[in-house]
């Protein structure tokens, strides 16, 4: 198969060029044949006119040695007329007149009878020598008004005629290559003309740099078939600029989360190195060091989790669980810190889950944690399970209750992002990384649902939401909540 051209433009004026050429042979072919058809009546009709004619002048004479006498009359006949042959001959076959100037053979015709009025349905058709397929007539002429007559062949040689149209075609077919050839290049020129803002859009896509994310196609300025491009470019830009923003701001983050650490075991090793000390002192060191790299392979974890959720690697084990039964077992996990922060746990309600069981433990565990931490000491923090009802069924949720300071509206869209704190003060805190609450929404977006949070009133309640799904068990009613 051909290869079409790479270029649009060469491709639109090669389409345009052929185009014009397949219209115009079309019409020259149809021209062509109608002058050819046209020609070949008129020769017809001339044949037919060329017997009245003689006719007409043997009425004129009297006898044959007059028409040998006189054969110019004759031969006037044929004047102007190229490939016309005319034989006026004695009934014997002796010929009188002769006007046969390439010196056909003269075939043998029927004759028609003198009173026949000779019409076009009566030509027969004779072979020159060049062999194109040519029409003739024979007819019987009378002398004066006696009943002598003589034969009259007139033949048309139509080689002349085919030599015409041929001549006609060659013509009109170069006629056809210029004007495919002038299409073509106009096509050229209005391609190119027509693909400008293409290459406009090319130029301003190109200006795109990564400290230039915030440039956009001119949608506006783009024609109709293209600025669906040019918006669905822009659309492009505009992940790529959030993503890279958000991927800048998270660099920064991470390099500003991994200094406090790392400066605290320099610092602290600094000053023990500084001078030699007891033993107790470098264990003292060693246990202090040892806390900072666990929140270092804490971070580290975290954050690779939370790379490995962004590129979809994180296998989810989803079954159906009982949420009570592991919310219990989690409330037993953080009994002694409850306990030393002299706060009460209670677990209420019980419903089915569909989910990941490390995942599920994982996202409680946060949200227990954070609660905990902000409770205030003799409150209550408590976990309460449900089946809430949702489009397509009923889905079940687990909500985490704590009293405390509520987390002021305005930071309230950025917790859950990553090394988010709202409250400055846990920034160099060992105990927090800012990426809890990052994981939990990762975990519930793995899983189809959603984390949403409410802090008012000296309350703030995180609500865990599973996506409705039929779960063949009995639905139990949400408990009543806190307040
Ligand atoms: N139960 C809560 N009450 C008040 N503030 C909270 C609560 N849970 C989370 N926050 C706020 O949200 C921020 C982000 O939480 P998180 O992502 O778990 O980070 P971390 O706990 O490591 O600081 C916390 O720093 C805190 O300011
Ligand atoms: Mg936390």
């Amino acid at each position: 198969m051909m290869r079409l051209p790479s270029s649009l433009t060469t491709r639109l004026a090669l389409a345009y060029g052929l185009a014009t050429a397949a219209i115009l042979v079309s019409v020259a072919a149809y021209l062509s044949s109608a002058l050819s058809t046209q020609l070949e009546g008129r020769d017809e009709s001339e044949l037919v006119g060329e017997v009245l004619l003689v006719r007409h002048l043997l009425r004129e004479v009297r006898s044959e040695a007059e028409i040998r006498a006189d054969t110019h009359r004759f031969a006037d006949i044929a004047m102007g007329h190229e490939g016309l042959i005319l034989v006026v001959r004695t009934r014997q076959g002796e010929p009188l007149v002769t006007l046969n100037p390439r010196n056909e053979t003269v075939p043998p015709l029927r004759v028609l009878p003198a009173t026949t009025q000779p019409e076009k349905r009566m030509l027969q058709t004779w072979r020159p020598k060049n062999g194109v397929p040519s029409r003739g007539i024979a007819a019987l002429g009378q002398l004066g008004d006696s009943d002598k007559a003589v034969e009259i062949v007139v033949l048309r040689d139509a080689g002349y005629r085919v030599a015409l149209v041929r001549e006609y075609r060659h013509q009109v077919l170069w006629a056809t290559l210029c004007g495919a050839a002038v299409a073509a290049g106009l096509g050229l020129v209005l391609a190119r003309r027509a693909l400008r803002p293409l290459r406009r859009m090319a130029a301003d896509a190109a200006a795109v740099t990564t400290s230039r994310l915030a440039t956009r196609l001119d949608v506006g300025r783009a024609p109709a078939e293209l600025r669906e491009l040019a918006g669905a470019l822009n659309d492009m830009l505009a992940r790529l600029q959030d993503s890279f923003s958000r991927l800048s701001q998270f660099s920064a983050d991470l390099a500003h989360d991994f200094r406090t650490p790392i400066s605290n075991l320099i610092g602290q090793t600094q000053v023990t190195l500084a001078q030699s000390r007891a033993t107790a002192e470098y264990e003292a060191l060693l246990e202090s060091n040892l806390e900072e790299y666990e929140r270092l392979a804490r971070m580290i974890e975290n954050m690779l989790f939370l790379a490995r959720a962004d590129h979809a690697q994180v296998a989810l084990d989803v079954r159906t669980l009982d949420a009570r039964e592991e919310l219990d077992k989690m409330a037993e996990y953080f009994e002694a810190v409850a306990a030393d922060r002299e706060v009460t746990l209670s677990v209420i309600g019980s419903a089915p889950v569909q989910a990941d069981q490390t995942l599920l433990r994982r996202a409680v565990t946060n949200l227990l944690d954070n609660a905990l931490r902000h409770a205030p000491a003799g409150s209550m923090v408590q976990v309460d399970v449900g089946r809430v009802p949702a489009a397509g069924g009923a889905s079940t949720s687990i909500r985490v209750t704590n009293a405390g300071p509520v987390i002021p509206p305005e930071t309230l869209p950025h917790i859950f992002g990553r090394f988010y704190r709202a409250d400055p003060s846990r920034r160099n805190s060992a105990a927090s990384t800012g990426l809890g609450l990052a994981i939990v929404d990762t975990i519930m977006r793995l899983h189809g649902g959603s984390v949403t949070v409410r802090s008012a009133d000296g309350v703030t309640v995180f609500m865990l939401q599973f996506p409705s799904e039929a779960i063949a068990a009995p639905a139990v009613p949400f408990a009543a909540s806190v307040s």
